[in-house]
């Protein structure tokens, strides 16, 4: 199979064909989304709830996304693996950025990395992108940032902040970034950005202009629940498959009727 690349996705931009990004976290995953045809998996940081119970993607380090991503890179055969930076590893130190970056390349063999934030992560982009790994920038809502913004409600709805956000997305793409997730900003806005940059847009709570669209996995396959953004549509029930399976498995281990005789040695 012919693997997908940063090149692919500028050229599906190019050509009005849609980006299919999933998030993965585990190598059995990782297999089954790649089968599937998603494009790029994003070995996000979101990890740190929906792999690990955090409340916030705060607590999860640089060498539990290696651990992850070297998982999900072993799974893959043809999707782009990218993997975020965590919070603490990237923000106001770009050297410090660069190391993160080159661990997660040589250590997961995944191949970008992903940072939240425009102006103020100017500089560790410049220098990631300068060691030759391709970067992807995350505006709108940025999960790292929750303890500023202080809720996880759609944003730049006020002039200004779109504004900021629309001169912050032109900079990620004149700097070099080769994609750039819109994450809960109004569906107008996801298409200025979408039209004003020559690079992909990948949408979640972005609307339909965007040029691709991200889902959490978990979320997309109905293993979470009590989760219900307006973006978020299941194609599956897998917490209901899930807990029959495991129902019928205890059900059948406690009348004896697992294992059979042909189930044994
Ligand atoms: O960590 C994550 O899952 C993400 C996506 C929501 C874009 O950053
Ligand atoms: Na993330």
């Amino acid at each position: 199979v012919k693997r997908v690349t940063t090149h692919t996705l500028q050229a599906m931009k190019e050509a009005g064909e849609k980006i299919a990004m999933l998030t993965a976290y585990d190598f059995s995953m990782a297999r089954i989304l790649d089968a599937g045809g998603a494009d790029v998996l994003l070995v996000g940081d979101s990890a740190s709830n929906v792999m690990a119970g955090h409340e916030t993607t705060l607590p999860i380090t640089l060498d539990q996304m290696i651990y992850h991503a070297s998982s999900v890179v072993r799974g893959v055969q043809r999707a782009l693996v990218v993997v975020d930076l965590p919070f603490g590893t990237y923000q106001g130190d770009s050297k410090m950025a660069l190391k993160s970056s080159i661990r997660i390349m040589k250590e997961s063999g995944a191949h970008a990395v992903k940072l939240e934030g425009g102006q103020e992560v100017s500089e560790s982009i410049r220098r990631i992108l300068k060691a030759g790994i391709p970067v992807m920038g995350h505006l709108g809502l940025t999960p790292q940032s929750i303890y500023k913004f202080g809720t996880y409600t759609v944003r730049a709805r006020e002039e200004a902040e779109a504004q900021r956000l629309v001169s912050d997305a032109e900079m990620l793409a004149e700097l070099g970034c080769f994609g750039l997730v819109l994450e809960k900003i109004p569906a107008k806005l996801a298409k200025r950005v979408s039209e004003t940059v020559n690079i992909p847009t990948v949408g979640i709570g972005g609307g339909n202009d965007c040029d691709g669209q991200v889902l959490v996995t978990q979320d997309m396959l109905g293993i979470t629940k009590d989760f219900h953004p307006r973006f978020l549509r299941r194609y599956a029930d897998l917490f209901t498959v899930i807990r029959e399976a495991t129902a019928a498995y205890v059900a059948d281990v406690k009348s004896q009727d697992f294992p059979n005789e042909e189930e044994q040695y």
